[in-house]
């Protein structure tokens, strides 16, 4: 039997609202299925009509015009279409709408169907990607042409012919890279299969529309958004439907400071109702000064039957509401893993190229892992426990490694540290320099044979090529003349920027006065 939807006084908070523990046997022994029969977290088939309704002509009104969406509904041809929507949705993952608008359309320019994307290499995604991060989103798209596309001189025929797969199951089946999300966004969007999505954007607008306030990494809370928003799609409209979701999330329901007053789900949103009957109750106590309201002057709030410790998608009674946030209490923000702290030595070893132009030495990374295949200048992962000398000495080991001479260590200058945050790890690059005079007297000519995986390259040649944004910055630091003497960039630090910091100034800033290079390593190694 599901619990009945109930109707709470305002002025009494979940705790000491005398609400009656529901009788033992509610309760299935599985934990994460314990409490999702709450009709409180549901939508009623009215509320899902209006909503269809509501959303779709405010979709139809207020929509941006994004390149993929004009091909997604002027393109006849499927293959075209799913791949068009494919290469925008991988480019969308971590990545917002603004900074994604060039590549697509470079990248459609160059690989306009699946086919060519199929003959092209892994440098050359890597390249088009370079900026873009998550190296491998770029990589997983051209592994899963290459399973859809013909390719190559003797028109090779692929595992699934040159056809892309026509259902989000098949989709998430059959490319690499392609989850739930991605193959229910493409499976809508491009063949108009009745089939919800959830992404960051959809978690926020769904949480907030029916108060989901616990963790939406739990498998009770992930379950219920994909019920939810299989349950909400627009069955003749179902693309439509999931990117005015998406479009809302990203433009109106934002994560801080959300526009409620322009949203068309309002009505049938139960945070923004929450917060105004809280914000009403409050006006009304403050005009009325007294310290007891009179029940009719307060506006039934509902709640959820179940409430905080004993619901599985409520707010968790640890985790308190906070007035001020309003709507933007939910989502809760899930526990982040914390990033790994790595700390990397890298040399920009400058040289006079044949033609009296600079060059620069490039090693490429591994085809696995992290920045799979990218170029970079040669580098080392530093231990903690390593002094500076012995930093300073892998370093030159690598260079004479890689050249086949040794490097005197005085000529290896210090630069400064560049700081990246990737998804996961905390990356400072301790930033050397070998100027071109150093390596005047001898030639430091690498055989590409005996290297493949190393280049000397022209700047120009450089900013083309498949580099991550850090190296770029390393290089812009080695091109300050005042590099290792000049203040500190204080710029805010965002997932995926880079903040220079010169030692000296750290140092100064940590301290209170200036401390040597040697013991500025001695604290970056402790840390
Ligand atoms: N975010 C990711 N894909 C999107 C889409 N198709 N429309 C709006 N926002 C999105």
């Amino acid at each position: 039997m599901p619990p009945s939807r109930h109707k709470t006084r305002m002025g009494r908070s979940a705790s000491t609202s005398g609400r009656r523990k529901p009788p033992k046997e509610v309760f299935p022994k599985k934990k994460e299925h314990v409490l999702q029969s709450s009709l409180y977290h549901s939508f009623t088939s009215q509320e899902t009509e209006a909503i269809r309704e509501r959303l779709l002509a405010w979709y139809d009104k207020c929509k941006r015009d994004l390149p993929w969406r004009t091909t997604a509904s002027t393109e006849p041809d499927l293959d075209r279409k799913a791949y068009a929507v494919w290469v925008s949705e991988v480019m969308l993952q971590q990545t917002q709408v603004a900074t994604v608008i060039n590549y697509y359309n470079k990248w459609m320019k160059v690989w306009p169907t699946v086919e060519d994307l199929a003959r092209a290499s892994l440098e050359e995604v890597n390249e088009m990607w370079s900026g873009l991060g998550y190296y491998s989103r770029g990589r997983r798209l051209q592994e899963g042409a290459k399973k859809v596309g013909i390719h190559g001189d003797l028109q090779v025929v692929s595992e699934l012919g040159g056809s892309m797969p026509r259902s989000a199951d098949e989709l998430q089946k059959l490319l690499p890279g392609v989850g739930r999300y991605t193959a229910g966004a493409i499976a809508s969007i491009s063949y108009e299969q009745v089939t919800g999505v959830v992404d960051g954007n959809v978690i926020r607008v769904l949480s907030r529309m029916r108060c989901i306030g616990a963790d939406s990494s739990t498998p009770a809370v992930s379950d219920k958004l994909w019920d939810l928003a299989n349950a909400l799609v627009d069955p003749e409209r179902p693309g439509d439907f999931n990117q005015g979701m998406m479009e809302l999330g990203a433009t109106v329901c934002t994560p801080k400071k959300p526009l409620c007053t322009e949203c068309p789900l309002q009505g049938q949103c139960k945070a923004f109702l929450k917060v105004n009957a809280e914000k009403e109750h409050a006006v009304k106590t403050l005009i009325k000064k007294q310290a007891v309201l009179n029940a009719e002057d307060v506006g039934d709030i509902e709640e959820c039957d179940l409430g905080p410790g004993s619901c599985a998608l409520c707010v968790p009674s640890s985790d308190p509401w906070d007035s001020s946030l309003g709507v933007a209490n939910f989502p809760r923000k899930s526990a982040k893993k914390p990033s790994r702290v790595e700390q990397t030595a890298t040399c920009v070893w400058e040289k006079c190229g044949d033609r009296g132009e600079l060059e620069y030495l490039i090693v490429q990374r591994p085809s696995s892992g992290l920045l799979a295949g990218m170029w970079e200048f040669p580098s080392i992962l530093l231990h903690n426990d390593l002094t500076e000398k012995d930093q300073k000495h892998s370093l030159l080991k690598l260079l004479q490694d890689l050249s086949g001479h040794s490097v005197p260590l005085k000529k290896l200058q210090y630069k400064g540290e560049v700081v990246h945050i990737f998804s996961h790890i905390h990356q400072t690059y301790m930033v050397y320099f070998l100027s071109k005079s150093t390596t005047e007297n001898f030639s430091v000519k690498i055989e590409e044979t005996e290297h493949p995986q190393t280049r000397w390259v022209t700047k120009e040649q450089f900013l083309n090529s498949a580099i991550p944004t850090a190296m770029k910055k390393i290089m812009k630091l080695c091109e300050s003349p005042n590099s290792s003497c000049t203040a500190v960039n204080r710029s805010k630090k965002r997932k995926g920027d880079i903040v220079v910091q010169l030692p000296s100034a750290r140092i100064k800033s940590e301290m209170g006065k200036q401390q040597s290079i040697q013991s500025f390593f001695k604290l970056a190694t402790k840390k």
